[in-house]
């Protein structure tokens, strides 16, 4: 198997506070694996450092071989890293059509600009058929699947989305998650953070649970839904 991501004892710091503690994490070429874990646990540190928006304090991140850690953010965005941040931070003064132009920024290929459009489309009709109207009037699960959408019209290799589901109404989360599926499943390798554990789990196929910072645990849907903890404390069961 072809690892696109490693990251290898990864540490972070906000001032003194430690953020995230020895990481390892491999992302194998079309994955989709999950990183569950309570408020505050370090899940968005976690991408913000993979993408360049924070550096690592210590360790090594390589992507495709190469190292990336020190990078700036928009260098690890040319070299396919797509990150879709937490509250989905849209340009809301413009239209559906403005914003999935603008997460093509760096493709070149018109070619490619409506393979791509065409599957952001099938995968959220619902986009196209608000395409001229402004992101801000949107609902809250709509802006979601925009934000998801720009992120895939970078054609990313690696597309990291931070909590889609969150404030989303059941209906709406299962509709979200059944998108992030076909896009994998479109050959896109995606790593989620989501403190939704049931929906997550649903999804991933690896699932690593991360606590206070540190990967307490990881395993298939399967293998973690027979830890006592996990049940107990994510799945309510
Ligand atoms: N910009 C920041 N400055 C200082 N502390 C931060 C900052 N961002 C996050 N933190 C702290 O780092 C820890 C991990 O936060 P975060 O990665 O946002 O967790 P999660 O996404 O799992 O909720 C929390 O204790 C949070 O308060
Ligand atoms: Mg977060």
């Amino acid at each position: 198997m072809n690892n696109l991501l490693e990251m290898r004892k990864i540490y972070h710091y906000y001032g003194k506070a430690r953020a995230l503690e020895e990481i390892n994490l491999t992302i194998e070429d079309r994955a989709l694996d999950a990183v569950i874990g309570p408020n505050g646990a370090g899940k968005s540190t976690l991408l913000r450092v993979i993408s360049g928006l924070e550096e690592p304090d210590r360790g090594k991140i390589e992507f495709l071989g190469e190292r990336i850690d020190g990078l700036k953010a928009h260098k690890i965005a040319k070299k396919g890293i797509a990150h879709c941040p937490e509250r989905r931070r849209l340009f809301y003064d413009m239209s559906v059509m403005e914003n999935l132009e603008m997460g093509a920024y760096t493709l070149k290929n018109r070619k490619k600009f409506h393979e791509l459009l065409d599957i952001v489309f099938e995968v959220f009709p619902r986009l196209k058929e608000r395409k001229k109207q402004r992101a801000g009037t949107l609902s809250g699960g709509e802006q979601q699947m925009l934000a998801i959408g720009r992120a895939f019209m970078a054609n990313p290799k690696l597309l990291l989305l931070d909590e889609p589901s969150l404030g989303l109404a059941p209906k709406i989360k299962d509709k979200i998650f059944e998108a992030v599926n076909k896009i994998k499943k479109a050959g896109t390798t995606t790593l989620l953070v989501e403190q939704d554990a049931i929906l997550a789990m649903e999804v991933g196929e690896n699932i690593h649970l991360l606590e206070e910072g540190k990967i307490e645990m990881r395993g298939t849907k399967e293998q973690l839904e027979k830890e006592p903890r996990i049940k107990k404390v994510y799945l309510g069961i």
